[in-house]
């Protein structure tokens, strides 16, 4: 069975472009893959970060993670940095990564731009990224848009090492991306991709109240100034909302009533209310089921760091023993 891998940094809360980009993915292929899901939070310490929060946003990535429909029976969840061996994984691939490859990475340009002074982990992320991937032979790895360059990067790093270490044989994979239509989900600004740094997104488990007063001033389309003017529904990030929450036919609805102004944006964004309602208030459940039960996350934390253990040590005495290193 081909296995599946993916991680998710606790920079911040999870918000639905995660959701809808990556985590529900997760959530549905964990029925038909062996599944390896992860909070990365060793990436998340290559910007600032404040240690204090850090620790509570660890936990609270992994119980919305639980809470987002993550199943402990199927699938493994562990935190990053409970096994070591991606970092020792790392340091070997260190040594197989081109310079220049990592320089190109349009994350690391964007953000290392945004800051005075750039740390190297900025520029290592990707290393990191490839042995989280590559020390389970990751076959798939369902992400959002944004990720794409990161897996490139990952199948040089595994090719370059099979072709140097492998003694003939592609010991690790090429591990491929699996994205959704809601591949890049746009912040209510509707200027930027929705995003943990950028104060655009709307939290998965934010209440009804609070949703509904982040939706209510959302961007939609500009040339949209009146009730009474026609919109269209493709430049509207709303009706994109629309189409990863809604039913199809009210997603044909929505396009009618803009284009010919039978709708305001109001209405419009009060049906899209009314579908995240009817897909979150579960995932809202169970979350306040797992907080008061906090030795679920505990526990799921504990029996995949330990199953990962296992796989990843493997992994990292394969390499060393092919490099000469044991
Ligand atoms: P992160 O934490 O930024 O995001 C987690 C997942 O959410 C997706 N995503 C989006 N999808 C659609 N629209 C958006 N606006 C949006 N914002 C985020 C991301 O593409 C991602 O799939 N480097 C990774 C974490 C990571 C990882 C890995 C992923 C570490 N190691 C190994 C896969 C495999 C990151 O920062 O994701």
């Amino acid at each position: 069975m081909p296995r599946i891998l993916s991680g998710i940094q606790p920079s911040g809360e999870l918000h639905i472009g995660n959701y809808l980009g990556a985590v529900k993915n997760w959530v549905e292929l964990q029925e038909r893959y062996e599944s390896i899901f992860f909070v990365a939070d060793y990436h998340s310490i290559t910007q600032p970060f404040e240690p204090q929060l850090l620790r509570r946003r660890r936990r609270e990535m992994a119980a919305s993670l639980l809470a987002a429909g993550i199943d402990p029976a199927k699938a493994t969840l562990f935190m990053q940095s409970d096994v070591p061996e991606h970092t020792e994984l790392t340091w070997i691939f260190n040594s197989v990564t081109p310079l220049g490859e990592l320089e190109r990475q349009t994350q690391f340009k964007d953000k290392s731009q945004r800051q005075e002074s750039v740390m190297v982990g900025l520029l290592t992320y990707p290393v990191l990224q490839a042995a989280d991937i590559l020390l389970y032979r990751g076959d798939l790895v369902p992400v959002g848009e944004d990720q794409v360059q990161h897996l490139e990067l990952s199948r040089v790093v595994a090719r370059r090492w099979n072709a140097q270490f492998g003694g003939g044989e592609d010991y690790f994979p090429e591990p491929q991306p699996v994205l959704t239509p809601a591949r890049r989900i746009m912040g209510l600004d509707g200027q930027a991709k929705m995003s943990k740094s950028l104060n655009n997104y709307i939290g998965l488990l934010e209440t009804s109240e609070q949703i509904w007063a982040k939706l209510r001033p959302a961007a939609t389309d500009p040339a949209r100034q009146r009730r009474t003017d026609p919109g269209t529904p493709e430049v509207c990030n709303i009706y994109h909302l629309h189409k990863a929450f809604s039913p199809p036919e009210t997603v044909e609805m929505v396009a009618v009533n803009c284009r010919t102004a039978g709708w305001g944006c109001i209405d419009c964004k009060k049906v899209l209310h009314e579908s995240m309602d009817r897909e979150l208030t579960p995932i809202r459940r169970r979350a306040a089921e797992i907080a008061e039960r906090p030795a679920i996350v505990d526990e799921a934390l504990a029996a995949g760091a330990a199953k990962c253990r296992v796989i990843a040590r493997e992994t990292v005495d394969h390499v060393k023993e092919r490099m000469g290193l044991a």
